[in-house]
C-alpha cells in the first residue's frame, strides 16, 4: 500500500467502515467521513457532509497538511424507493444530489492532491441497480447509473495523471439500509430463488474487493465497473 491519506466517504457504519477497517489492516492511512464524523476504532474521523462542497474541500486541505493524498473511496449514499408517478423533482434532485453529484464534486476537489502525489486511485460505490428496470427506484437507480458514467469519464481524462477511477457495484448487502428488509422472511425467501448464491453480501466483501483495487495497484485496469452481487444481475 502507498504512503498516504485514502479518504472514504460515509465510513461511519455499514460498507463504509467496512472498506475503511479493510483498508487500514493492509496499511493503510485511512480518514473516515461522515456527517458524524464517527470512525471505526483507530481511524481518523472527519465531520462533513458530502452533499457540502466548502466542507469537503476543508477535509481535503486538512489532511493535506498531514501527508500525501493518494486515494479516495467515494462510498457516502442513500437509499430511497417510491413510485415513479408521484416521485417530486426536489426528492430525485436530493437523492441525486447525495449518490452521485458528491461522487464528482469529492473527485474534483481531490484531483489536484492525488495529481500532487504522483496519481492514485478512485473508487466509486454504485450499484447493481445501474443496469436494471428497478420498480419505484427510479432516483436511486438513475443515481448510480450516473455514478458509472462519472466513472467512465474520469478514468478516460485522467488516465495521464495516473490516475485510475473504479464503480464497485454491490447487489443486496446486509447493512443498515435495507436490514429490516432483509430480515423478512418474505425477502429471504425471494433472495434464495433469485440471488444465485443465495443470500445477501456481507459489508467485508465488498471491503475486500476495494482494498484489492487499491493495494494492488494495476495499471491498466480503468474505467470499469465490478459487480459483487452474487451473481444476481445476471440471473435469467
Ligand atoms: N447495502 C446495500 O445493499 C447496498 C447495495 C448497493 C449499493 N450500496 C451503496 O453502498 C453505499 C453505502 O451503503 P450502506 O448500505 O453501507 O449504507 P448505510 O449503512 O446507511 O451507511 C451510509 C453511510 O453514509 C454516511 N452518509 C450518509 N449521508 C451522508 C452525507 N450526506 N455525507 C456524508 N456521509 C453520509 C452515513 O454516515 P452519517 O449518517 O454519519 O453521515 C453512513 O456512514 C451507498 O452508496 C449505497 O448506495 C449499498
Amino acid at each position: 500500500m502507498r504512503d498516504g491519506w485514502i479518504i472514504v466517504t460515509g465510513a461511519s457504519r455499514g460498507i463504509g467502515a467496512a472498506i475503511a477497517n479493510d483498508l487500514a489492516r493492509r496499511g493503510a492511512k485511512v480518514a473516515a467521513l461522515s456527517r458524524s464524523g464517527a470512525a471505526p476504532a483507530g481511524l481518523r474521523g472527519l465531520a462533513c457532509d458530502v452533499c457540502d462542497e466548502a466542507a469537503l474541500a476543508a477535509a481535503f486541505e486538512a489532511l493535506s497538511q498531514d501527508g500525501p493524498i493518494t486515494g479516495i473511496v467515494n462510498n457516502a449514499g442513500q437509499h430511497r424507493s417510491g413510485p415513479s408517478a408521484t416521485l417530486k423533482t426536489d426528492d430525485f434532485d436530493a437523492l441525486m444530489r447525495l449518490n452521485a453529484t458528491s461522487v464528482f464534486v469529492a473527485s474534483r476537489l481531490a484531483y489536484p492532491y492525488l495529481v500532487k502525489s504522483g496519481g492514485g486511485t478512485i473508487v466509486n460505490i454504485g450499484s447493481f441497480f445501474d443496469k436494471l428496470g428497478v420498480a419505484e427506484n427510479l432516483a436511486y437507480s438513475a443515481s448510480k447509473a450516473a455514478v458509472g458514467a462519472i466513472t467512465r469519464c474520469l478514468a478516460v481524462e485522467w488516465a495521464r495523471d495516473k490516475i485510475r477511477v473504479f464503480s464497485v457495484a454491490p447487489g443486496y448487502i446486509e447493512t443498515d439500509l435495507n436490514r429490516e428488509w432483509l430480515a423478512s422472511e418474505r425477502t429471504q425467501s425471494w433472495i434464495k430463488r433469485r440471488v444465485p448464491v443465495g443470500r445477501p453480501g456481507q459489508p467485508d466483501e465488498v471491503a475486500r474487493l476495494v482494498g484489492c483495487l487499491m493495494a494492488e495497484d494495476i495499471g491498466f485496469l480503468s474505467g470499469e465497473t465490478i459487480y459483487i452481487d452474487g451473481a444476481h444481475g445476471i440471473n435469467h
